[in-house]
């Protein structure tokens, strides 16, 4: 049993990118992570920092026994669709993913009495909204005007949450993150997405000569080389951001959200070089048209996150950001031969 500030918590969709590292940040400062992960997008070999439990979201019943059997009392919630261009073809699957599965988590976690629940949420929930703020850093009191049913389920997500929290009398905290990046020094885990749609892996695994050359989208956003910008937080800084979440003293019934980025953006050309210095080869690549739905600046101002987490990006250095995902993608753990149904994501 842990003692009062050592926390069991689950953690759904752990075997997935962001879930596993946290895992670890978990382990390592003392809690113990239970992933809870129906393996249709997570890997088995990303848990290795707690105990397994082979589950789906949706199945209330069988997170309810999960949270009964290791007595969490937190939950940190992962499990979901990611890929925003598909959630644009299937909706169906991300309100059933992302807000039915939700639900179905906190209606067990309201049972169950858990003290505190953390969200995966995202910059989308801004969506086009920061088009009125180019270049502007992104605060969390921005008007929120998701882009795509993606970003509706995040914000739809949020409000949930919320309303559970003050009603069932748990404490809530919701990550806003900006673009997940990099791997774990280890090179035991790292980012393995089935389809691969993020702009990082795709540059880095057409300069290692694994994948396509790279299409640039778009090359007359209003930035300062064309080419848009975003805020590259690294995978362990969010980890530590969770941890935080996890950790912070907040009344019952209360809910937070915070923005989880580096707070400086980088252009596409900016990676690319950044990527090319790392590889010593240029990602090959052309010049294309925009992608639908891109705003040209996402940059986090995270002041909230640094004043009420005490979170502060410690390794969201671009080149390390590059150097820890070039690591990876040369010799992954896991992903690279045994592709994933597309689409199904946790
Ligand atoms: N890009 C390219 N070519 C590619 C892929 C991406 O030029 O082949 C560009 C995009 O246009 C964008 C940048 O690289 O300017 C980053 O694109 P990603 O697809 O890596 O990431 P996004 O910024 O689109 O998405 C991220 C998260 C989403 C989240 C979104 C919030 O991955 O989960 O931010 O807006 F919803």
């Amino acid at each position: 049993m842990a003692s009062e500030s050592e926390h069991t918590v689950l953690v759904t969709g752990g075997a997935g990118y962001i879930g596993a590292h946290t895992a670890k940040a978990l382990r390592e400062r003392g809690h113990n992570p239970v992933v809870f992960d129906n393996l249709s997008s997570g890997y088995r070999d990303a848990v290795r920092w707690g105990d397994f439990i082979h589950g789906d979201i949706r199945d209330t019943e069988a997170v309810a026994e999960a949270l009964a059997r290791t007595q969490a009392r937190h939950i940190i919630h992962f499990a979901g669709l990611i890929e925003v261009g598909r959630s644009v073809s299937r909706p169906d699957l991300f309100w059933a993913h992302n807000v039915t599965g939700l639900a179905s988590v906190l209606q067990a976690a309201a049972k169950a009495q858990v003290q505190r629940v953390v969200f995966s949420s995202s910059a989308a929930v801004y969506g086009q909204a920061a088009a009125g703020f180019e270049l502007d850093l992104l605060s969390e009191d921005n008007p929120k005007a998701p882009a795509s049913p993606y970003g509706d389920t995040k914000l739809a997500g949020e409000k949930m949450i919320a309303a559970y929290a003050s009603a069932f009398g748990f404490s809530a905290v919701a990550l806003r993150y900006f673009n997940a990046a990099g791997a774990d020094p280890s090179g035991l885990i790292g980012e393995a997405h089935q389809p691969e749609t993020h702009l990082i892996p795709l540059a880095i695994a057409a300069a290692l000569g694994h994948g396509k050359p790279l299409t640039v989208f778009g090359t007359d956003f209003p930035t300062p080389d064309g080419t848009c910008l975003r805020d590259y937080v690294h995978v362990d800084d969010l980890a530590a951001a969770h941890v935080a979440a996890v950790e912070l003293p907040l009344a019952p019934s209360a809910f937070e959200a915070f923005n989880i980025g580096a707070g400086h953006g980088a252009s596409v050309f900016e990676v690319l070089a950044a990527i090319e210095a790392a590889c010593g080869r240029a990602p090959p690549h052309s010049l294309g048209a925009r992608r639908a739905g891109d705003p040209a600046s996402l940059v986090a101002d995270p002041a909230r996150a640094n004043r009420r987490l005490g979170w502060t990006p410690r390794c969201s250095d671009l080149d390390h950001i590059i150097r820890t995902a070039v690591a990876w993608h040369k010799a992954p753990a896991y992903g690279a031969t045994s592709p994933q149904p597309a689409g199904i994501l946790s």
